[in-house]
């Protein structure tokens, strides 16, 4: 059945998602490293990743796509992307998003789903919410490669 007020609640978060990755190429970038710091750098992140896997594994919704994965590798490869995209000493070692993604199947609504699992584990490890908000600025332009329907 379709659940209308979740699929406006995922489209206005989308919106959100847009505008601030909109806003971020107009604000002066932070000295690079800060918004890692605020993320507790690689440690921090690594830890962020066990609590987003575990929200990702509860939530109906990505729990299908990530059961069957190696969730080891996906947190260690998520991490150093993450790193990586914050201006960290790190390299991104894993597969392109384009590559690792096709033939998922994955809709808006699932991209907007782990969006809101990252939110939610950023919130329980007290990230500061302009370093949340400039990782998902971030985030955000990568659905062209990845959303599929
Ligand atoms: C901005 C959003 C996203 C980012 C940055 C991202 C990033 C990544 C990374 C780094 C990997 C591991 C790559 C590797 O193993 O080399 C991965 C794998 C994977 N992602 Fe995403 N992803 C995103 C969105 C999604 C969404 C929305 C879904 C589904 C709801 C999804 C499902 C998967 C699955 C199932 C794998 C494992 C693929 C496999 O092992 O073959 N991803 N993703």
């Amino acid at each position: 059945m379709v659940n209308l007020p979740r699929i406006l609640a995922g489209r206005r978060r989308f919106l959100l998602a847009a505008a601030l990755a909109a806003l971020g190429k107009i604000l002066p970038a932070r000295a690079a490293g800060d918004v890692l710091a605020d993320f507790g750098g690689m440690p921090g992140l690594t830890a962020l990743m066990e609590t987003f896997m575990v929200n990702l594994l509860a939530d109906t919704r990505t729990q299908p796509f990530f059961a069957p994965t190696d969730q080891k590798r996906v947190k260690d490869k998520l991490a150093e992307q993450f790193c990586a995209l914050l201006g960290g000493d790190c390299e991104y070692r894993g597969g392109n998003m384009k590559g690792i993604h096709r033939g998922l199947g994955i809709t808006m609504e699932d991209f907007n789903a782990l969006v809101e699992a990252l939110q939610d584990a950023m919130d329980k490890h007290g990230i500061a919410f302009r370093s949340q908000n400039k990782l998902l600025a971030l985030l955000a332009p990568m659905h062209r490669d990845i959303v599929e329907k």
